[in-house]
Parts: C-alpha cells; structure tokens; sequence
C-alpha cells in the first residue's frame, strides 16, 4: 500500500480507472435470505468494505469512495440506524490505525450538521492523522446526499457572493465543484452498485456527470477482489467519449 512501483503492482494499475466509488448495496437481503437480522448484513458488510479496500489498493486505483449511509438512511428503523452508527464507530476506531500504516488517507464526506460529539470527533481525528499519507485515498460517504453537497456549495457560493468576496461572473464549474465535500478528488471514473438496484439514490450526482457504471447482483456482503477485478475488466472495455468522439477521451 506504499504506491512502490514494482513490476507487479504496475502490472496491476495498467488501465486502472483513478477513482472508483461504490454503492454498497443489499446488506438487508443478503441477511435476510439467510433469516439473519438486517445487522448481520451490515456486519458482513463490513468485512467485504475491508477486503475491498485491500482489493482496490492491490489493483493500483488511487481514490476510492463507499456510500456508507445516506442522508436518507435516517428513515429506517431506529435499531438498524444505531447498529449502523455502531458499525461506523467501530470502523474508524478499529480500522483507522492500521490504514494509517498502509499509508492511506482517509476523508468524509456528506453534513456532519446534527451528528453526535463523539462521531464528528472521530472523523475529524482519523482525518488528522491520516492527512499526509500518500497511498490510496479512501472517501467515506456517511450522513451523505448529493442534492444536500450540492445545496451546500451552492450556499457557500451565495455567501460569498453576498458579502462581496466573490463576483457572480467568476462562478465556473471549477469553482463550484471546489465547493463540494472533497473537492479536490478528481471525479469517479466508475461507480460500481452491487445488489441488482439500478440507481444513484443521490450518490455523486455532480461528480458522476462522465462516470461509467457497472450494476452487479451480488449482495454487497459477498463483495470480494474478484468482482472488483471483473468490475475493472468490464470498465477497460468501455470507451470513454466525454462528447467528444472515440478514443478522443483517454482513460485517466
Ligand atoms: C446497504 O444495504 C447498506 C445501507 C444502505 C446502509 P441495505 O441495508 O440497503 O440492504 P438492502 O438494500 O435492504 O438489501
Ligand atoms: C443507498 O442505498 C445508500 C447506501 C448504500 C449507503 P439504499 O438502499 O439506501 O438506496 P435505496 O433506498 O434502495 O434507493
Ligand atoms: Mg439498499
């Protein structure tokens, strides 16, 4: 995870797409086909985000993003959004430190407005001390919507403007996506969504404009290196246009 450049992990970035995000989908089917309860799914979840980390780093992407909770997930029952809020605790308290020493960097995004003290501290933490590694960076989606990112730039942009710091002319589309959560990330080259569901459920909806897509039935729970892998094969196949025609846009 130190981004050495050795025959096999140069071998294993060749045609890699940069930045890879999942939506982690169908933790409460696969529990519920094995008449578990929906945490379990979210537990197994947490296994299959671990090795994919691992899997993602192996195969030399350098920024991977996860949809770990939406800000619509509040909706859900009361003892599957604490189990999911204990999952999140337990990943950054329990996983922070070894990602620190494979040199990644961790960041979030999505409102940290109304979240509990010790959760805003816990992020804030893991971002600190991961801050200056240079290996893969790994983008938690939690307490995340992409209308709410894009409301929140787009408030921030206002604010300025209000105030006379900044000309209404000068708002470009650099500029506002430098207003997004993580805005220096480049955009995700695929958006991968396990589970059959066929939907962005307010995921990136900015930064996916040019994305490609890849939709697999498998259960997020039972998400390895190898759908990773076939998920990058199909992404290799695909030609990457912008607007313009082929083979004008190169893979990043
Ligand atoms: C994904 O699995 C995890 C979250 C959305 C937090 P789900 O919990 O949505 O699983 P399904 O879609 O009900 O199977
Ligand atoms: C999207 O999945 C959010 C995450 C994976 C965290 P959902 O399961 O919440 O999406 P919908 O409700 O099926 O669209
Ligand atoms: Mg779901």
């Amino acid at each position: 995870m130190d981004g050495s450049t050795d025959a096999a992990s140069r071998h294993a970035s060749e045609g890699a797409p940069r930045h890879v995000a999942v939506i982690m989908d169908g933790n409460g089917r696969w529990a519920e086909a094995r008449g578990l309860p929906r945490a379990e799914g979210h537990r197994r979840g947490l296994e299959a985000l671990r090795r994919t980390i691992a899997a993602a780093d192996a195969a030399g992407i350098r920024f991977f993003t996860v949809y770990s909770f939406s800000s619509e997930n509040w909706r859900r029952p009361t003892g599957e959004v604490s189990a999911l809020l204990s999952l999140l605790r337990r990943f950054v308290r329990a996983d922070t430190a070894e990602m620190h020493a494979n040199n990644v960097r961790i960041r979030y995004i999505g409102s940290r407005d109304g979240l509990d003290h010790d959760i805003k501290a816990l992020l804030a933490e893991s971002e600190a001390l991961t801050a200056r590694n240079t290996g893969l960076t790994l983008v938690v989606a939690f307490n995340y919507g992409s209308r709410d990112e894009i409301l929140r730039a787009a408030k921030s942009l206002v604010a300025d403007a209000a105030a006379g710091r900044l000309a209404p002319e000068a708002v470009d589309e650099a500029l506002f996506a430098s207003r997004l959560d993580a805005g220096d990330v480049p955009d995700p080259d695929l958006v991968i969504r396990t589970s059959g569901e066929m939907r962005l459920s307010n995921f990136l909806l900015w930064q996916a404009a040019y994305s490609e897509f890849v939709f697999t039935p498998v259960w997020w729970p039972d998400f390895d290196g190898r759908h990773l892998e076939e998920a990058l094969d199909e992404y290799r196949r695909r030609d990457r246009r912008f607007g313009g025609l082929s083979a004008s846009g190169g893979r990043s």
